[in-house]
């Protein structure tokens, strides 16, 4: 039996409120706004009523612990962080209808109120405890204010609220040797009043909630529309029972807890952050003469919150608990979480500067937000953790959007041009169509539900390949149709065929829309279909004699330069060095143990032959000593030295690297090699009197 799902009236679309620490980097927008953005510009173009909010998380450890690195105070961080963020967001192009801060007087009286009703409906514990307490520092260690040894996997570095590395839930006071992140010492126990949500009340309803989209007897959501990622996450937080977690800290920064005698508490950040989203629907609200309420207590609304994995459990088990508990509103309908974005073969990091900033970006690159949305879309990371690398975003650029779309969509207006003075010629009689023909009209006449369908089901990868699929079609028709070979003999053939690839050309200006916003609106304004919507889709869009007007070029193509200046920018950071140059340092790497070190066999050896390996540009085969044997190594340093270069010298081997087939040579090694600032390659020369085998250590 399927389940009857009512087609909600409006929807409200939130996305994650970003922690106002540090900037938005491409990650950041390829979780969480880039996949809303393309939804909610779909369902606007469909006349459907949409509302989308976010704004900025200002509170929470993340940005004490920024302020307190940065010498500075919590305010000036959330002040700069908060305008830095809205021009990444303006930059690409991220279309929300409110962008509001959890700092703001207004906030903080709604999340006041919101905790004091759930106060009123009996939903937590208040407990007295002993807690972790930093003497120096003079304050309580929640969260992310204290690190130690993690009981689960015995990893070092683990925080008081969770372990990176095995992912489990912890408390501080569980963590093994327990040291304080802000003045690195051993904390003291004291005791402290905090007011708890006992989740595990929670469990039943939350489980029917998850796997059926059940509450409260009734069908509440699609439960299979849900990806299996998140639901499995849920279960398995369920499943391992739900620990009651504080909603309070001992903190100067944040909503104060409006309780008598709660001096120098404010409420925990994962209870004030999303009921920003409400706060920000009700300054949206005010502004254009709304009623909030429609949007968060009546039923006929549909919630959906976009969110990175990370913030799955606080989505989908903790806020539906204080929103069911608060009594007034309504659950979260949908959480199209996604996963995470690599880059370049690493995690993205922050504190690495191992990221692609969003605004820097755009700066260097006036080309616009197009090309890096999609990119992002083209590897969103719907189902599974995907990567971003320079070389893919290039080949993207140029093979798809500039050779399939820009290629095309620039033909189709000069052939016009030429052959019509630029005026859309008649539609053809349907009874000359032939079959081709006809299936182009095919892929026409159902794009919309088809892209449509997929979006709605927040597969924006397949809907933008479907998008761009109708742009090949296109492309491939006028390549195969050749009218420019027979317009001298069969002009009215020509017509036909031009007739339907300004159609095709026409559609894309709405189809694209949600994906390519501004490349969207340059071709509907050129072909005359700006201001129609996505049900205008069809194969006469286009209207006949239309006069098309300038199309500047579409998409410039990404050079090598700029896939290397990008690349050499990831990891390092800029410095003022002694000289008072500029200089740019690579940042330290997360830490590894000694262990690791003492695993590697690092010695000196002497190159006693090189050749280039054949047919590349890059590697050069090295024949060294290394004092136990004779033996081969390929090194990836062609472009630096040439093998006259190489024959002579000593080296620093990693010896026992394991062996490595390139281009066909083994590889018996890898030498060492610094890289120089200006993207230069030196070797590591030991000091005279040192011998091959000898060891490094
Ligand atoms: N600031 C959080 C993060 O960046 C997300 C908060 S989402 C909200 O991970 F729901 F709490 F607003
Ligand atoms: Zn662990």
């Amino acid at each position: 039996m399927t389940p009857l799902i009512r087609t909600p009236k409006r929807r409200l679309i939130t996305s994650a409120l970003p922690y106002a620490n540090g900037p938005i980097h491409v990650g950041h927008m390829a979780g969480a706004y880039l996949p809303a953005d393309i939804y909610v510009r779909y369902l606007r173009s469909s006349g459907e009523d949409v509302l989308w909010v976010c704004g900025s998380d200002e509170h929470g450890a993340a940005i004490t612990l920024r302020a307190k690195k940065d010498g500075t105070t919590p305010r000036d961080i959330v002040d700069k962080y908060h305008v830095e963020m809205q021009g990444a967001f303006k930059g690409l192009d991220i279309s929300f209808d409110h962008y509001s801060r959890t700092s703001s007087e207004k906030h903080h009286k709604v999340a006041q109120d919101f905790f004091l009703k759930l106060l009123e409906n009996d939903s937590f514990e208040v407990k007295t405890q002993e807690q972790y307490y930093d003497e120096e520092a003079d304050q309580f260690l929640a969260d992310r204010y204290i690190t130690g040894t993690c009981p689960t996997c015995n990893a070092d570095g683990a925080y008081g609220d969770q372990c990176e590395k095995c992912g489990a839930t912890l408390s501080p006071t569980e963590l093994i040797n327990p040291k304080s992140t802000l003045s690195g010492a051993k904390p003291i126990l004291k005791p402290t009043t905090l007011w708890y949500l006992p989740m595990g009340r929670h469990e039943e309803w939350l489980k029917d909630y998850i796997e059926n989209g059940m509450l409260d007897g009734k069908v509440h959501h699609d439960a299979k529309a849900w990806k299996s990622h998140v639901v499995g996450q849920c279960k398995s937080w369920i499943d391992g029972g739900l620990q009651s977690r504080a909603m309070t800290r001992d903190l100067k920064w944040g909503v104060p807890v409006p309780v008598e005698g709660a001096d120098g508490k404010v409420l925990y950040v994962w209870l004030d952050a999303p009921v920003g989203y409400i706060t920000a629907t009700m300054e949206w609200a005010e502004k254009n003469g709304k009623d909030w309420r429609d949007w968060w207590q009546n039923e006929d609304t549909e919630l959906l919150h976009f969110i990175g994995k990370d913030n799955i459990v606080f989505h989908c088990i903790i806020f539906p608990i204080l929103l069911k508990q608060h009594g007034d509103f309504i659950l979260p309908h949908h959480v199209p979480a996604n996963e995470f974005m690599n880059l370049e073969g690493d995690k993205i990091s922050t504190s690495r500067n191992w990221a692609v900033w969003v605004s820097e970006f755009l700066e260097n690159n006036p080309s616009g937000s197009d090309p890096m949305r999609y990119v992002l879309t083209s590897i969103m990371p719907e189902q599974r953790d995907s990567e971003f690398t320079w070389n893919d975003y290039r080949d993207r650029i140029n093979n798809e959007l500039a050779d399939v779309l820009g290629n095309f969509v620039n033909r189709v207006l000069v052939l016009t041009r030429k052959y019509y003075d630029g005026i859309v010629p008649m539609a053809p009689k349907e009874s000359v169509l032939t079959e081709v023909d006809k299936s182009l009209v095919d892929v026409l006449s159902g794009a919309g539900e088809r892209i449509g369908d997929l979006i709605s089901r927040h597969r924006y990868r397949e809907a933008q390949l479907e998008a761009m699929n109708v742009a090949r079609r296109g492309n491939k028709y006028l390549t195969e149709e050749e009218p420019w070979k027979i317009q001298k003999t069969d002009p009215q053939r020509v017509k036909t065929i031009m007739h339907l690839a300004c159609q095709v050309v026409g559609n894309l200006g709405i189809v694209l829309e949600p994906f390519l916003p501004r490349t969207a609106e340059k071709i509907s304004v050129s072909f005359g279909v700006n201001g129609l919507r996505w049900n205008d889709v069809s194969p006469s869009l286009v209207k006949n004699g239309t006069v098309l007007g300038d199309l500047p070029i579409l998409f410039t193509k990404i050079d090598e330069e700029t896939v290397e200046t990008e690349k050499a920018k990831l990891g390092q950071k800029e410095v003022d060095s002694n000289d008072s140059n500029k200089n740019t340092v690579m940042l330290q790497k997360d830490s590894t143990t000694f262990d690791h070190f003492s695993e590697m066999d690092l010695r000196v050896a002497t190159v006693t032959e090189c050749v280039a390996v054949k047919k590349t540009k890059k590697l050069l085969k090295l024949t060294v000593n290394t004092g136990l044997d004779v033996r081969t190594v390929v090194s990836g340093i062609a472009e630096h030295f040439s093998p006259e270069d190489v024959v002579g010298r000593k080296v620093v081997l990693l010896a026992n690297l394991e062996p490595r087939t390139i281009k066909g040579v083994e590889s018996w090694g890898m030498v060492l090699m610094a890289s120089t600032n200006d993207g230069g390659l030196k070797f590591v020369t030991p000091e005279d009197g040192v011998n091959p085998g000898d060891v490094i250590r």
